[in-house]
């Protein structure tokens, strides 16, 4: 994990094309200039896929979405996999799975960890809006990555491009967080009036120890609303200490476009999908956890 550090901070100081690419364009995110994007801007970069390749393992929710590949039966994609986190258990299980993410950095991240256990894969970097991959699947998977980064239009372009992905008779099967500020309604969206923007930072970072020595401390901030666009913008910074000693730091933001399930359910007809299920929340140790997680699966 340490080697692939290295290879990615010396890659972004000399970026490679793919990464001249994201960076030119301002699919990195980078601080929030106060403006909202109709590119993509995510902040899984970086210190931020560093992150989450240290500290994002596990979950109930593998057991959950490798259910419905098996049932599905046939070759899948993860769509938005990141560092692998759901991916790689797949793999580990002798499933067919491929993976796609806008992120170079999580993809170099998911491929290093593959490697480091044996593990053979296709791996894209993608955003969704553009997938266009030369398989077709019986099944993709989209958890934790639908609604980010981009606007309304290159959500639903997403939405067609998977269900282009998919055989006749696919299955798509989502998570969907409903957003705070629409949980009960599916016309209104409301603000707090009292709202400060842009947010504080909380006082205390979340900070955690690596596997290799060292911490990374990261914390989240609210910084714009966009009440016509009903997308929010998020700041992510992380820094990283060495020996107590603050070695380097990055700073993203990344847009958020909040949907109701019934938005959701016409996006995904107007993609293309047949027949589309809402499946409620996942089966997880405690419900409260995920009380505004919902599944859709829908049949291309
Ligand atoms: C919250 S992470 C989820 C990763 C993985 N699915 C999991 O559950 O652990 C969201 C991922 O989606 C990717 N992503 C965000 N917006 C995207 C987009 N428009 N197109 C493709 N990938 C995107 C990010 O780079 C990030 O790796």
């Amino acid at each position: 994990m340490q080697d692939l550090w290295s290879h990615l901070a010396a890659h972004h100081k000399n970026p490679p094309s793919e990464c001249v690419r994201s960076c030119s364009e301002g699919l990195g995110g980078g601080p929030y200039d106060g403006t909202m994007s109709n590119e993509i801007q995510t902040w899984h970069y970086g210190l931020v896929a560093r992150w989450w390749a240290e500290f994002n393992e596990g979950g109930n929710d593998i057991a959950f979405f490798q259910n419905v590949i098996e049932r599905c039966g046939g070759a899948a994609l993860e769509a938005g996999c990141g560092t692998g986190r759901l991916l790689l258990p797949f793999l580990r299980s002798g499933l067919d799975v491929d993976g796609s993410d806008v992120s170079p950095d999580m993809i170099a991240w998911c491929a290093a960890k593959a490697e480091a256990d044996g593990l053979s894969l296709n791996l894209y970097t993608q955003a969704m809006h553009e997938l266009d991959l030369p398989r077709r699947y019986r099944t993709v998977v989209l958890c934790g990555a639908f609604g980010l980064g981009g606007d309304r239009s290159t959500d639903l372009e997403g939405l067609r491009r998977i269900h282009s992905q998919l055989e006749s008779g696919g299955t798509l099967v989502m998570d969907h967080h409903l957003g705070k500020y629409n949980l009960d309604s599916d016309t209104m969206w409301q603000i707090p009036e009292n709202l400060e923007l842009p947010g504080p930072w909380p006082d205390k970072g979340d900070r955690r120890r690596m596997s290799g020595g060292g911490e990374l401390e990261l914390r989240t901030r609210l910084v714009g609303v966009d009440m016509a666009a009903r997308s929010i913008v998020r700041e992510i910074s992380v820094l990283q200490f060495d020996n107590g000693i603050e070695v380097a730091n990055d700073a993203y933001s990344i847009v958020i476009c909040s949907y109701s399930a019934t938005e959701v359910e016409n996006m995904l007809i107007e993609a293309g999908f047949g027949e589309v299920r809402v499946t409620g929340t996942l089966e997880v140790q405690d419900p409260a956890l995920d009380a505004e997680r919902i599944v859709f699966e829908a049949t291309a």
